[in-house]
């Protein structure tokens, strides 16, 4: 007999997109051609500023802890981002710095949420959303709208109770690629504002953003903006998930402060050598933001005009991210079926829509390349044509 477990432990399950990418991996590794769009990266290099700055810094050989919240070079860069993309300038003190927007976003949840506190979110959502919540004791509130994978204002609003301590936004969304309109983002932020609860914009793909589209800015419609938490990180920006970095900012630097506590007594601080990349990539030439929109506008509607010769299939334009949500419910109601379907037979991976809040529905990603891309979507259709286990 092992020793137990924590409750929490038990009560934390695994990110379904993370275990799937491994299992792609080993299968590829085991020697399968194995089509993965299931991915969350983009296949672009990492910018050339970054990469040199971090062989600088690794020659230097003085590779050292840093200041636990960020180096003030990379916060100061932050800044300059916010203050260009959200027109606020903000202070020192107001950044943290973490290891992902992911370690960013779970601290701000510990900095901020009690047992029992809500935190009210549009469905289809991001994995993670639901199962980080409930590590720090909150109760997740998904907010599924009438129609389409959009959510109104209205519904959304219409879900916060006095229990409701955040509303939790991303725009462009991963899963779906939808853009919440500036109708929408000044509803919800000035309700928020008035009603004096934590507005979270989870923004990591707002530059990710098509067909001369602009994600609307949430602190044009604020005021002291103390209740707003803009998260960003390098992963998507610059195609540089590996390099663990991302931030918060936000006027409340109670808050800011809290999350750095938090960080400081379990990370200690993030990784000097990324500090340093992630600095470079902000303060260098950001042609490479557009190219890789550009690249991935050009990948959606490959994906798009493939997908839309499966018969049955349902699916809205994305409007940015690199993830469509299309409906494949006619074929399977259960999207863990389909997928693993998919992967054994016709070796492609998707993300079921299930694990986004979402049954019947695939998350296909157009990160890849478009040989890939075309490859994968012919793959699933022949794979289709003779699939019909619920007719
Ligand atoms: C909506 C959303 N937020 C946050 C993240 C995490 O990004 P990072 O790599 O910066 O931790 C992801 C990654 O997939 C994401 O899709």
């Amino acid at each position: 007999m092992s020793v137990s477990l924590s409750k929490l432990a038990g009560s934390v399950g695994d990110s379904p997109t993370l275990k799937l990418n491994a299992t792609a991996r080993a299968l590829k590794a085991a020697g399968q051609p194995v089509i993965h769009l299931g991915g969350g990266e983009p296949t672009f290099p990492a910018p050339q500023a970054a990469v040199e700055a971090i062989i600088k810094k690794a020659q230097s050989r003085q590779i050292k802890y840093v200041p636990s919240s960020g180096t003030p070079t990379l916060k100061q860069a932050i800044l300059s981002y916010t203050e260009k993309n959200y027109g606020r300038r903000y202070e020192l003190n107001q950044v943290i710095v973490s290891a992902g927007a992911k370690q960013a976003l779970f601290n701000f949840l510990l900095a901020a949420i009690d047992a029992g506190d809500e935190v009210v979110f549009p469905s289809p959502y991001w994995v993670s959303y639901p199962e980080m919540i409930k590590l720090v004791g909150g109760t997740p509130v998904p907010v599924k709208g009438a129609q389409g994978l959009g959510v109104t204002a209205e519904e959304l609003i219409a879900a916060v109770t006095p229990k409701t301590k955040a509303i939790l936004l991303n725009s462009p969304c991963n899963p779906s690629g939808q853009i919440y309109n500036a109708d929408f983002i000044k509803q919800v932020v000035e309700f928020a504002e008035e009603k004096n609860i934590f507005l979270v914009m989870d923004d990591i793909y707002h530059q990710l953003v098509f067909d001369g589209q602009k994600t609307p800015n949430p602190c044009s419609y604020a005021k002291e903006a103390k209740n707003l938490v803009l998260i960003n990180g390098v992963s998507k920006l610059y195609g540089m998930t590996g390099i663990r970095i991302g931030w918060a900012v936000s006027a409340h630097t109670d808050l800011i402060a809290a999350m750095g506590r938090m960080q400081a007594q379990s990370t200690s601080c993030n990784s000097d050598l990324s500090e340093t990349a992630a600095a470079a990539a902000l303060q260098g030439d950001q042609t490479c933001v557009s190219e890789l929109c550009k690249q991935l506008e050009e990948n959606r509607n490959v994906l798009l005009s493939e997908l839309l010769q499966i018969p049955h299939v349902k699916v809205e334009k994305p409007q940015g991210t690199f993830y469509s949500f299309a409906d494949f419910s006619y074929y399977n109601p259960s999207s863990q079926e389909l997928s693993k379907f998919l992967l054994e037979k016709a070796l492609v991976a998707v993300v079921p829509g299930k694990a986004f809040g979402l049954e019947g529905y695939l998350r296909i990603s157009f990160c890849a390349d478009k040989a890939s891309i075309i490859e994968g979507v012919r793959r699933i259709r022949r794979a289709l044509e003779n699939y019909c286990p619920h007719k």
